[in-house]
This record gives C-alpha cells, structure tokens and sequence, in this order.
C-alpha cells in the first residue's frame, strides 16, 4: 500500500483529485467507481475546479457508486443518487446516463443487486475505485461480519453506522436500516483503489485496518490484499501509521 501523508483536508482533496483527473487523461472513458460521505466533498470539489479550468475532463467517464440506501427515492435528499449530482455530477461534464448507483428503491432488491453486477461487468470492471472508511471499519456498506461477501448484496447497517449517518437526517429514526453496496470482491477487482482517510476520529481504526490481521470483522483490512492501493489521509489519521 502507498501512503501519502498530508498537512490537511484540503490538501489530501488536491491529491486525490490529481490522481482522478490524470487517470481520465490517461483513460478517458474511464469507470470510476465513487463514494460518498463526508470525506470526498474536499475532492468532488476540487474535480469541479478542475473540470472549469479545463484541467480535468469527464465526457466520456462512465461512473459506478458504491451503495446507496434502501427505500429511498432518488429524488429524496438523502439518497446518494441525489448527493452524487449535488456534489459532483453536475458540477463537471459528466453524461448523467453514464453514472449509475445501484437501485435501492427497487421492489425486488436481489433483482437489483443481479442488474448492478452485470452492470459493473459489462462496463468492463472499475479502473479507479474511491473509498472512505466507516468508523468501524466499513467500506461501501460492507459492515463488519463472519465473511467477505463477493457480490453486491443488501446490508443491515449497523447501529454505529446508523447513529454516524443520523447527522444527515431530520431524526434518527428517518436513516434507512438497509442499503444495497458492492461487494469486497467488486472493490477488490478494481484496478486501482484510492482509500481516503481524514481525522483523528479515524485513527485507530485506519491503524488496524492497515497493520492488523486481514478480517471480515474490520472489512477494511481486506485493502492489505490489493496489488494497487494508495492511501491518502492528512495527519490526524494518519497519526498511529507514521
Ligand atoms: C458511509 C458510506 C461510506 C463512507 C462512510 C464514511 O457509510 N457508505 O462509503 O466511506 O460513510 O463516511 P464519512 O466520510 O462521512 O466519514
């Protein structure tokens, strides 16, 4: 795993999006696979600087998310469809048609789980995967468990994860309890990984997820056994690595 330590937020944002827009220079049609949360509103910002500076350059990318909540319409404010265009898709020249996440407001949820693993294969795999990590130790919304599950699948989020996710809500009670999320062989199959961490809140676990035993319980350290991951984080997270 390649590290990078940086001073700040901002600056871990300006690497990471150096690294996406040098991979759509080089692959222009690209398949992105993204993320949400906090931690990559730094980079989709900066990737919208770029894209105006004609520094960056997304006409032809094609993008997959990792998860998105049950139950959920793509209009509600909260879905990750909605965050994906408020934050990024429509702040650079992206094709909407060419951006997918899976269907959490599905009736039939294996059926959609089916459609986006056939979807990520015939767009030909992930070229360059973003990540964020969960407090404990989740990617996507592949929570701690017995296993490593391959697939894209339906998730019970976890009471941690539910009470991280609440601040976005009007009440707790309004977090989805489900999501649908890639799966740890979809993530691993990507060609390239960056894993962005910021805060000191993420330490420990980042620490553990790097250094510790690879393990379904902290999803996370599965990354140990990928050929190409870059880790960028900024001091506070990376504090226990360095
Ligand atoms: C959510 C997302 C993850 C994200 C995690 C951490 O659970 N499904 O993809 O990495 O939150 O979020 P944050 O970056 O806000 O700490």
């Amino acid at each position: 795993m390649k590290i990078i330590l940086t001073d700040s937020y901002e600056e871990m944002s300006r690497r990471a999006a150096k690294l996406f827009a040098a991979q759509l220079t080089l692959r222009p049609d690209s398949v992105l696979g993204l993320a949400t949360g906090s931690t990559p509103l730094g980079l989709y910002g900066e990737l919208a600087r770029l894209c105006a500076a004609g520094e960056a350059d997304f006409s032809k990318a094609r993008s997959v998310n990792l998860d998105e909540y049950v139950g959920l319409a793509e209009t509600h404010p909260q879905s990750y469809r909605h965050f994906m265009d408020e934050h990024l898709f429509s702040r650079v020249n992206v094709a909407r048609e060419n951006t997918y996440l899976p269907d959490g407001a599905a009736k039939d949820l294996d059926a959609a789980c089916s459609a986006y693993d056939r979807r990520i294969r015939e767009l030909g795999g992930i070229d360059l995967q973003l990540l964020g990590l969960g407090h404990d130790g989740h990617i996507g919304f592949n929570e701690p468990g017995d296993c490593f599950v391959p697939g894209t699948h339906v998730v019970a989020l976890t009471e941690r994860t539910i009470d991280a996710n609440a601040r976005f809500f009007a009440s707790r009670d309004e977090v989805p309890r489900r999501a649908i999320t890639m799966g740890i062989g979809q993530i691993l199959q990507a060609r390239r990984i960056v894993l962005l961490v910021s805060g000191a809140d993420k330490a420990e676990i980042l620490y553990k997820a790097v250094r510790g035993p690879v393990t379904p319980h902290l999803p996370a350290s599965v990354l140990q056994l990928h050929a190409d991951v870059t880790l960028i984080g900024d001091r506070a997270a990376l504090e226990k690595l360095i």
